[in-house]
C-alpha cells in the first residue's frame, strides 16, 4: 500500500502536456505485431503495467520483442512459430490482455493456463469463452468457466455469426482475433458501436475485414503483414486533465497528441453539453486513427444527461463525468452504464462511495448515478479500491476540495499512467 497525501491548492492549473500512448491501441499493436510475419515497430507505446502484461505473454510464446523506452520492435514469424509455454501465463490486472489473448489462443494448437491478480480473477470471462466455445474452442475455468484461471486447449475453430449481448470492445476484439484462425468467416454484430481500434489495426496489418455499420466480418488470414504503428495519446488519460481544467476556476491547459477516434470521444461531447470551453486543432489521421491537440479554459459548468448510445464512447470516463457533475449547476443523470459494475472494481458503487465521502450529493442507481450540484468538496481519507481510474479521479477531485484528501494507495495508477503525478505536478500551481 502506498498512501498519498494529495494536493491542497485551489489555484488555477496551467501549462502544456503531451499525453502518453493509448492503452487499447498499445495492447492491440503488440498482439497484431506478434501475429504478423516480419518486423513491426510500435512508436509511442504505452509503457504501463497493463500493456507490459501483453508484451510478456508474447515473449513467453517465443516472440522476440525489444523495447527502447516508448518504442517496441517486434520480430515474428507469425502464430505458427509460437511455442507452447511451460508455465501458466500471468495477466496481472489487465482485462484487455485477458479477453483479447483468449481469442488469439483458442485457435492455436497449444495447451495454456491463464491467471490474473485477485481483481481480474473476479471479472467475468464467460462473455468471451461462451462465443468462443460456439466456435469450437475448448476452454475451461473456475466457476464453470466464468472466471480465471482459464485453461485453453487450442482447437481448429469454425467461423460463426454472433450478436454481442454486451457492449464490449474486448469481446468483439476477441472474436475477430479468433476469426483470423477459424474456418469460414466470423461475423460479429454489435448492440452499440464500441471502440474500433481492432478493426482499424487489422486493416493496417492487411487482414480481410469488412465493416457494414455494426456488423463486422473477418476471414482467416495467416499470417498478417508486419507494419509500423504510431500510437496516439490516450484520450482516457487526457480526460483527467480536461476535468481538472474544467473544475478549477481560472485554469488554462493545452494537451497534445490526443487520440480522437469517434468511438472514444463521447467525453468531449459531454464536456461540450456541460458548457466547458475547449478547442481541438492540429487534427491528423494515421493508420485509421485520428488525433490532435486540445486547449481548454475554465468556464462554469451546467448539468447534463448521459445515456444510451454515448455510453460505450465514454465508458472509462464516467467517474470523471460524475466529478464534473459535482461542480456543475443542476442535476446530472447517468443511465445505461451497467457495464461499469464489471470493470476493475464496481465503478458505480466505488464512484458513489468516494464522491459521497468527499461531500458530493450523489445517489447510486441500478445502471448509473444521479448527482446534484454544485457542492463544495472536502478532505477525507478515501480508498481507490485498487482501481487506477478511481485513484486518478480522487487526485483530480483533491484540486477542488477544501482540506486534505488522502488516497489509501496510489500504486494502481501504474496500470495505465505511470507518469500521472509527474504530469499533474507540472500543471498544478502552488497557492
Ligand atoms: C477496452 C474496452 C473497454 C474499456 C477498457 C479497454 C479495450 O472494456 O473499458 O478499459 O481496450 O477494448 P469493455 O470491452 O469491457 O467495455
Amino acid at each position: 500500500m502506498n498512501k498519498r497525501y494529495l494536493y491542497q491548492t485551489q489555484a488555477p492549473i496551467s501549462g502544456e502536456l503531451t499525453i502518453p500512448g493509448d492503452k487499447s491501441i498499445s495492447h492491440r499493436a503488440v498482439i497484431l505485431g506478434a501475429l504478423a510475419c516480419g518486423e513491426t515497430t510500435i512508436t509511442n507505446f504505452l509503457n504501463s503495467d497493463d500493456c507490459m502484461r501483453t508484451v510478456n505473454i508474447f515473449r513467453q510464446l517465443g516472440v522476440q520483442i525489444e523495447q527502447e523506452q516508448m518504442t517496441l520492435y517486434i520480430s515474428s514469424k507469425g502464430a505458427s512459430s509460437f511455442s507452447e509455454p511451460k508455465q501458466p501465463l500471468y495477466l496481472g490486472n489487465s482485462g484487455t490482455t485477458a479477453r483479447l489473448i483468449v481469442g488469439v489462443l483458442a485457435g492455436l494448437p497449444m495447451f495454456i493456463t491463464l491467471y490474473g491478480d485477485d481483481f481480474l480473477t473476479k471479472r467475468p470471462m464467460d462473455r468471451v469463452t461462451d462465443p468462443l466455445q460456439k466456435m469450437g474452442a475448448t476452454i475451461d475455468g473456475r466457476c464453470n468457466g466464468r472466471n480465471l484461471p482459464l485453461m485453453i486447449r487450442g482447437q481448429q475453430l469454425q467461423g460463426i455469426t454472433y450478436r454481442l449481448p454486451v457492449k464490449s470492445a474486448q469481446v468483439k476484439s476477441a472474436l475477430l482475433l479468433a476469426g483470423l484462425f477459424a474456418q469460414g468467416q466470423t461475423t460479429v454484430i454489435e448492440k452499440e458501436q464500441t471502440r474500433d481500434h481492432t478493426e482499424n489495426m487489422l486493416k493496417a496489418f492487411g487482414a480481410p475485414i469488412d465493416i457494414y455499420g455494426k456488423k463486422i466480418t473477418i476471414k482467416a488470414m495467416k499470417p498478417l503483414t508486419a507494419t509500423h504503428i504510431n500510437v496516439p495519446g490516450d484520450i482516457s488519460s487526457a480526460a483527467f486533465f480536461l476535468t481538472a481544467a474544467a473544475i478549477v476556476p481560472g485554469s488554462q491547459l493545452i494537451l497534445r497528441n490526443i487520440g480522437l477516434n469517434k468511438t472514444r470521444t463521447g467525453f468531449l461531447d459531454i464536456l461540450e453539453q456541460m458548457n466547458a470551453r475547449f478547442q481541438i486543432y492540429n487534427k491528423q489521421t494515421v493508420g485509421g486513427e485520428r488525433f490532435g491537440d486540445i486547449s481548454i479554459t475554465y468556464h462554469p459548468l451546467r448539468a447534463t444527461n448521459v445515456n444510451h448510445k454515448v455510453i460505450p464512447r465514454l465508458i472509462d470516463e464516467i467517474p470523471l463525468i460524475a466529478l464534473l457533475a459535482t461542480q456543475a449547476q443542476g442535476t446530472t443523470i447517468i443511465q445505461n452504464a451497467e457495464e461499469l459494475r464489471v470493470k476493475e472494481t464496481d465503478r458505480i458503487s466505488a464512484v458513489v462511495h468516494i464522491l459521497s465521502k468527499l461531500g458530493a450529493n450523489i445517489e447510486e442507481t441500478v445502471d448509473g448515478m444521479i448527482i446534484r450540484g454544485p457542492t463544495p468538496l472536502k478532505g477525507a481519507f478515501v480508498s481507490a479500491y485498487h482501481d487506477h481510474r478511481m485513484a486518478m479521479m480522487i487526485a483530480i477531485a483533491s484540486l477542488v476540495a477544501e482540506g486534505m484528501v488522502i488516497l489509501d494507495d496510489d500504486s494502481s495508477i501504474n496500470i495505465s499512467y505511470p507518469q500521472f503525478f509527474e504530469h499533474l505536478d507540472q500543471i498544478v500551481n502552488p497557492i
